[in-house]
């Protein structure tokens, strides 16, 4: 299997999708696939698929087409979803709850152990079992803790700020949900920037075009 770092990353992005139409495919008992097969349902073509799944070295047979389960715990590995990365949520407002109630943490790889919130009347309360503490106590909660991972659900005025200072404490990966797109110029720190008014957008254009 190649080094991840010289998977592109358009390929990477695609691997979610798979992943996901393969757990369908296990959940109704169905234990062979092809590239024809998942083309058909993830609209992308069955050479594109054949190629994204040659370049962790094929896991296909001629024939045969593709393992349903060995292809899962595959993706499942290069995606890491087997390693829990610790996380923290920062914001425990209307969008900081909405995704820890509905976001499956554990089968996306992580496991999220601290939520915080500058809001006093917040602090104490719990969401999914998780008691929300103040972001004062961030120092402490990292010297008892290593999370790795930390997603911001906090107003973009304060992001920059904010993010500095969870880098300076040891985080490498921003999950940020936060109007501020963090620009990672360090290439040991990762950030997925989420806009979910971006996909709205795509819409918008693409309802435009209709005839
Ligand atoms: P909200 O006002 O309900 O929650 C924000 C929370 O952040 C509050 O609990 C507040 O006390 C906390 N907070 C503010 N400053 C903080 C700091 N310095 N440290 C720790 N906590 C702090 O807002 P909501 O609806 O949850 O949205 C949060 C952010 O996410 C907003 O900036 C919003 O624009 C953005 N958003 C982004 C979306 C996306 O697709 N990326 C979708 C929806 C909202």
């Amino acid at each position: 299997m190649p080094n991840s770092k010289e998977i592109s990353l358009a390929v990477i992005r695609r691997l979610p999708r798979y992943y996901r139409f393969l757990d369908e495919l296990k959940q109704q008992n169905i234990y062979k696939t092809s590239s024809k097969e998942l083309s058909e349902k993830i609209g992308l073509t069955a050479s594109q698929i054949r190629q994204d799944l040659n370049c962790f070295g094929g896991f296909g047979q001629q024939g045969y087409g593709y393992n349903v389960d060995e292809l899962y715990d595959e993706i499942g590995k290069i995606l890491g979803l087997d390693q829990q990365t610790e996380a923290i949520l920062i914001g425990a407002g209307n969008l900081g709850r909405a995704v820890t109630n509905h976001m499956d943490f554990v089968n996306r790889g992580f496991k999220l152990t601290g939520i915080f919130d500058q809001n006093p009347e917040l602090v104490g309360q719990s969401i999914k079992g998780i008691e929300i503490m103040n972001t004062s106590q961030l120092g402490a909660f990292f010297y008892n803790n290593k999370p790795k991972v930390a997603i911001l659900c906090i107003p973009k005025t304060v992001a920059p700020a904010i993010s500095q200072s969870l880098i300076d404490l040891g985080v490498k990966g921003f999950w940020n949900f936060s109007h501020c797109d963090i620009v990672s110029t360090n290439s040991n720190i990762v950030v997925e920037n989420v806009h979910l008014s971006d996909s709205l957008m795509t819409l918008s254009y693409k309802v435009s075009q209709l005839k």
